[in-house]
């Protein structure tokens, strides 16, 4: 029997601590295809402007920030749980922008129209090249709609909270659930009200409940999906 190549373009979206990330970089590395996750550069974007002390409402300032930064997201360097590294003028910034005040500030920047032009036509271009995982909001739905497959991962608030509260008390935070829960869920509400590329599901993607599945299943399922 032929053997059927694998999707070049895959997109996976989805909201806050979905999963998004673990699931790429998995089936990147399966592949031997680039991983890229857009979130870290609206997240770098976001922490430039907080140590510039750019005040996050002024959205002239911010978009000049992502138009102007040198912002790259190379493979990760280091084996210390992170998916990538994320270099700004060649610093290592990839940390910063875990920060809680980068989580809280990340939706309010993302949601400008000027970064999204900045950021989105840098994604598409890299995208475009092929053999690429690529995670975010909108990559099924703006940056990438030719994407050969389409994945939108999905899973309670209550579920995706739960997994980002394990997420940094393995990293040593100390963190309430409760506050994780309902800024995972503000996150997710300006995320999907915005004008410009909403959060939302393409109607060609095909969506995974992670509440149901572990990890490894969600894997093996989307795994299943490219061949
Ligand atoms: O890892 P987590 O799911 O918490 O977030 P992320 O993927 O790092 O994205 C951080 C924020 O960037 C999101 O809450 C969105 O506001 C924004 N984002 C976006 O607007 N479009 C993307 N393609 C990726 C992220």
């Amino acid at each position: 029997m032929p053997t059927k190549t694998p999707p070049s373009i895959i997109a996976i979206d989805g909201p806050a601590a979905s999963g998004k990330s673990t699931l790429g970089l998995k089936l990147a590395n399966e592949l031997g295809y680039l991983f890229f996750d857009t979130g870290v550069m609206y997240r770098a974007v976001t922490w430039i402007a907080l140590d510039h002390h750019i005040d996050i409402m002024n959205e002239k300032a911010v978009t000049a920030l992502a138009e102007n930064s040198p912002i790259d997201v190379v493979p990760a360097s280091k084996s210390d749980g992170r998916g990538c590294d994320v270099l700004v003028a060649g610093r290592d910034i990839t940390w910063e922008t875990r920060l809680p005040e980068v989580d809280a500030n990340v939706s309010v920047v993302s949601a400008y129209a000027g970064v999204r032009a900045a950021l989105s036509q840098q994604q598409r271009r890299i995208g475009q090249r092929g053999e690429v995982v690529m995670v975010g909001r909108d990559i099924g739905t703006v940056v990438l709609p030719e994407a050969d497959l389409k994945v939108y991962l999905d899973a309670t608030a209550e579920e995706r909270a739960k997994r980002r509260f394990d997420e940094l008390t393995a990293r040593g935070a100390k963190v309430d659930y409760d506050d994780i829960l309902a800024k995972v869920s503000e996150r997710d509400r300006i995320d999907s009200t915005r004008d410009i590329a909403p959060l939302k599901a393409a109607d060609d993607a095909v969506v995974v409940d992670s509440n149901i599945l572990n990890v490894d299943e969600v894997f093996e399922r989307v795994l299943n999906l490219c061949k």
